[in-house]
């Protein structure tokens, strides 16, 4: 039986963007399900999990679970990804495949499998893309193109699943999870005079999923401390 409370699925919420996106909602009072192939502490209020959103059996059971459990789904954060560097001579076709799987064939699977349970709570979509889908570095086609195709799937989402479902796309640029922390030249190269923080995708992801963004769907927004529009000429 549907509670009253608005019931978000956050899929990679295990780490990084996507947890920073979980624990975002948690504080704004919904219930929060992470899915994520690797094993993940619940969100407070939430539960935790484990599926591979790029196999459609997983998907399937992963959003009958949440029917089943929570009773509704309002909103949908489609943001487990991962990047391969490879030159383009040894990227395998298992290699390029496994890239799209993940980062855009999981959001179909993903949207498909909850798209009576969002239309009925006339909820909303948001797609974590990259400004990778605009511009890149050497050895990293699989990625680029993955990201590229969810731009795309995310509008033409928007214009099927109007007026019930909105969905927007956040194309991040770098935006530090882990690792040694960005040197000063890497903060003062952007514009915004810093590098990104996890909190700067959750903030715009929890605006998009809720009631003050109802006369936005279809949307890209990037959030990338204004590198996209730098215009570096080598000397
Ligand atoms: N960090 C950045 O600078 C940046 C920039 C642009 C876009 N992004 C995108 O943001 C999203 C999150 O990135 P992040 O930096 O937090 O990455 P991350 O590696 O820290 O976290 C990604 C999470 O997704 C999970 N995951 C990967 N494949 C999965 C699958 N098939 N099924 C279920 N879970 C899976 C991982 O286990 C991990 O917990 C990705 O889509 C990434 O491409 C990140």
């Amino acid at each position: 039986m549907a509670g009253q409370q608005r019931v978000a699925l956050v899929s990679g919420g295990a780490r990084g963007i996507g947890a920073a996106i979980a624990a975002r909602l948690a504080e704004g009072g919904w219930r929060v399900v992470v899915a994520d192939r690797d094993e993940a502490p619940p969100p407070p209020g939430g539960r935790a999990v484990m599926a591979d959103v790029a196999d459609e059996g997983a998907v399937g059971a992963l959003v009958r679970g949440i029917h089943v459990e929570e009773g509704r789904l309002d909103g949908l954060v489609c943001n487990a990804g991962f990047m391969l560097r490879k030159p383009l001579g040894a990227l395998t076709l298992g290699e390029w495949n496994s890239v799209l799987a993940t980062n855009l064939t999981s959001t179909f699977l993903l949207v498909r499998a909850a798209e009576a349970m969002l239309r009925a709570a006339h909820g909303a979509v948001v797609t974590i893309a990259s400004t990778r889908a605009r511009q890149s570095e050497p050895d990293t086609e699989s990625y680029a193109a993955s990201k590229g195709g969810l731009v795309a799937l995310s509008h033409a989402l928007a214009i099927s699943l109007g007026p019930d479902v909105r969905v927007n796309c956040i194309s991040p640029g770098w935006i530090h999870t882990r690792g040694s922390a960005p040197r000063p030249e890497d903060h003062i190269q952007h514009p915004a005079g810093r590098v990104g923080r996890v909190e700067d995708v959750a903030a715009l992801a929890a605006w998009l999923l809720g009631p003050d963004s109802g006369f936005v769907t279809g949307g890209d927004f990037v959030v990338d401390g204004g590198m996209v529009r730098k215009m570096i000429y080598a000397e």
